[in-house]
């Protein structure tokens, strides 16, 4: 019985420490002439789709919602 808690609390270290080093956070969008507008997921696709001139890379997670994991930073808000 005592092997199993060992074992266990090993295994939650394991998990735990993959975790951490696959923690790869998506960049901030940056606060720059280019991304005046940031809140219309449609303008981004003219430069970040494969065909503008700052294309994803290939190895980008493969989902499309930007703003979902993309946020600006925090001296930026969406108002007006
Ligand atoms: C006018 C063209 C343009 C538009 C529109 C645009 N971007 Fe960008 N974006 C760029 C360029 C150029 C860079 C810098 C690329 C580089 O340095 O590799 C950049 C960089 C980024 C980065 C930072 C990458 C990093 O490594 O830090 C993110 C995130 C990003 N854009 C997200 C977005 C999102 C989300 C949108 C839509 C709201 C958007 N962009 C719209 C041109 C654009
Ligand atoms: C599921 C979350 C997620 C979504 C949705 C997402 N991204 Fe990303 N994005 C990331 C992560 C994580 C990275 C960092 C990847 C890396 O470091 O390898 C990244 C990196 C980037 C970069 C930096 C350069 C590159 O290609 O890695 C740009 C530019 C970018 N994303 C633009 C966009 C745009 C534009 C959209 C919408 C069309 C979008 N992202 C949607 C998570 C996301």
């Amino acid at each position: 019985m005592k092997h199993v808690a060992i074992f266990l609390v090993f295994a939650a270290l394991i998990v735990g420490l993959l975790f951490t080093l696959s923690d790869t956070k998506a960049p901030r969008i940056p606060d720059n002439e280019q991304h005046l507008v940031f809140d219309v997921e449609d303008v981004c696709w003219d430069c970040h789709g494969p065909d503008g001139e700052a294309p994803r890379k290939e190895t980008h997670p493969p989902k499309d919602q930007c703003l979902e994991c993309h946020k600006v930073k925090d001296n930026r808000r969406r108002e007006e």
